[in-house]
């Protein structure tokens, strides 16, 4: 029942406040087309995150994990005409298709679709001496999320902002015995936020047609 109401509320909520989007209808059919698995963010989520960047004033964005690019999209959007962003994927098939996806809404000129190990694009990214990011969005093999983290806080400013997807997995965050190691991830991640006084953060708790789950937002202070 709860289920219902939650999935219900979803798309009430979508249908005010994410009005149609040729852009991103193609890349949801696209992807449905080439076979990837239906794992993007919900719309409400995705102009949750245009929002959160678009208050950040972000000009410089780092997503970790593209798949199709629905979210890359969504944050690609909330950039001004001069911002830029890069998105890391390291399946070759999913970033042809984000690549795709972002040509097609003429995004091509401000997103970088990087293909490869997000850990090593990171550190090259570092080695590059990229400049600061102003807005980080993590979404990709979880139990590597503390790799993640140590890496854009390297590469952010004070102020930058980064959000964990996944961050609540039904409640399971909250068990200190899991033995998932995508939640064990993510647990320490939020001990270290926690315990740190470079960072403050907060988890926007969430349901939807997928169930019970969160967003962690950390700011950079
Ligand atoms: C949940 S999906 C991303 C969904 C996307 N952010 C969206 O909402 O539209 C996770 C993606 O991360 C990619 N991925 C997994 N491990 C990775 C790694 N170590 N480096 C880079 N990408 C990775 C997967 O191939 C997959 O496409």
């Amino acid at each position: 029942m709860a289920a219902e109401i939650w999935s219900e509320t979803e798309e009430f909520l979508s249908g005010l406040l994410c009005p149609p989007d040729p852009d991103l209808a193609r890349t949801v059919h696209v992807s449905e087309q080439a076979d990837l698995p239906a794992i993007n963010i919900s719309a409400l989520q995705g102009k949750q995150l245009s929002l959160l960047a678009k208050m950040a004033g972000a000009r410089r964005i780092l997503e970790v994990g593209s798949l199709a690019g629905y979210s890359a999209l969504w944050l690609a959007k909330a950039l001004p005409p001069d911002g830029r962003m890069v998105t890391i994927e390291n399946n070759p098939v999913h970033a042809v298709v984000a690549a795709d996806n972002i040509r097609a809404a003429g995004l091509a000129d401000r997103v970088e679709v990087r293909v490869g190990n997000a850990a090593e694009q990171l550190a090259l990214l570092v080695a590059e001496q990229a400049d600061p990011f102003d807005f980080f969005f993590i979404d990709a093999d979880q139990h590597n999320n503390v790799t993640y983290f140590e890496g854009c806080l390297r590469l952010s400013r004070p102020g930058s902002v980064i959000v964990f997807d996944n961050a609540v997995r039904s409640g399971e965050v909250r068990n200190l015995e899991t033995s998932n190691g995508a939640v064990r991830a993510t647990q320490r991640v939020l001990e270290l936020v926690s315990g740190s006084d470079r960072v403050d953060g907060v988890v926007f708790q969430t349901v939807g047609r997928r169930g019970h789950d969160g967003m962690l937002v950390v700011r950079v202070r």
